[in-house]
């Protein structure tokens, strides 16, 4: 499955990267990176650190967005995830990041439309633009996959918004009206794909692979944060990680066809909403809602990506 990943890393989207670059049936074509746990600087500089950490230089990164389309003042997280993103992890100064212009993503559609799909779990305000540029061509795309909302469930920024879909919720509406197929991995799901500590641990123990000290280092820093919000855990959720699963399991999971919009207005701002009735309106839409998943599968999954075949 070849795959254009945007991102924000971030610590769970680092874990989305490794997942990527591990997985054998992934072939990651590409980052496009944007502002949302940090700004778009330290993303693009940490993507392309986890590349060059796995020799993986040739898979280009792209920096996008820098800010949301409404304009409004961007809030970074630090204390989620770590001064520069990478939990206590900063890349050495001497680190020199390639960067690709952003207008290579399309090239890299175009070149590949019959097999490429589209996941973003950061802020959508780089899709969104790729859309309004090249529209022509981004509506061919056959799948895209978006990290974001909660419904009818607590949000994790405010009450009812989730942080991707609240940090620009205009630029989601766009990709939500304009991408021919849309799969949502809400927090309804990506909060229970927990990773603990333990895990972390064993996963540490088991593999021999580039990324054995960071599994653990950012996991058990973000495992931190989430002591705090959601006691008793013992771990973190793997919201990013988890979309790529959902993206190669869809056969193991509950998902529902409901037209999805996105809040704009202050109070609900990044609220997202579906007609969850039981007896609900036709969808207009192709947009699916994934609301339920095997953890258990999750795991093993996730344990057996990241301890690699060579273990
Ligand atoms: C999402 O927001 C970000 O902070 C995480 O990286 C994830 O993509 C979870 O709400
Ligand atoms: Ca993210």
């Amino acid at each position: 499955m070849k795959i254009l990943l945007f991102a924000d890393p971030g610590i769970d989207d680092s874990l989305a990267i490794i997942y990527a670059l591990l997985h054998p049936d992934i072939e990651l074509m590409g980052i496009v990176t944007g502002y949302g746990n940090v700004s778009v600087y330290d993303a693009t500089r940490n993507a392309a650190f986890l590349l060059a950490l796995a020799g993986r230089t040739d898979i280009p990164v792209m920096r996008g967005a820098s800010q949301p389309l409404s304009g409004t003042h961007t809030i970074f997280y630090p204390e989620i995830h770590g001064p520069e993103g990478l939990g206590p992890i900063i890349p050495p100064d001497s680190f020199k990041a390639d960067i690709s212009p952003f207008e290579l993503m399309f090239e890299i559609i175009e070149t590949n439309m019959e097999d490429i799909v589209i996941v973003d779990v950061g802020r959508q305000t780089s899709l969104a633009f790729a859309y309004n540029l090249r529209p022509e061509l981004m509506e061919q795309v056959k799948e895209v996959y978006l990290m974001g909302g909660a419904f009818m469930v607590p949000g994790n920024v405010t009450d009812v918004a989730e942080a991707n879909f609240w940090g620009d919720p205009i630029a989601v509406n766009v990709v939500l009206n304009k991408a021919k197929k849309v799969y949502i991995t809400p927090l309804n799901v990506t909060n229970r794909a927990i990773v603990t500590r333990d895990i972390a641990t064993y996963i540490f123990n088991q593999t021999r692979g580039p990324y054995k000290y960071l599994i653990p280092a950012v996991t058990n820093y973000y495992a931190a944060f989430y002591d705090e919000v959601m006691p008793g855990i013992d771990g973190s959720p793997v919201h990013d990680a988890f979309t790529l699963y959902f993206l190669l399991n869809k056969d193991k999971t509950y998902t529902i066809r409901r037209d999805v919009r996105v809040a704009i207005v202050d109070g609900n701002r990044g609220q997202s909403v579906a007609d969850l009735r039981m007896v609900y309106e036709e969808p207009k839409f192709e947009h699916y809602i994934v609301m339920d998943f095997d953890y258990n599968d999750f795991l093993a999954d996730f344990i057996r990506v990241n301890v690699g075949e060579e273990g």
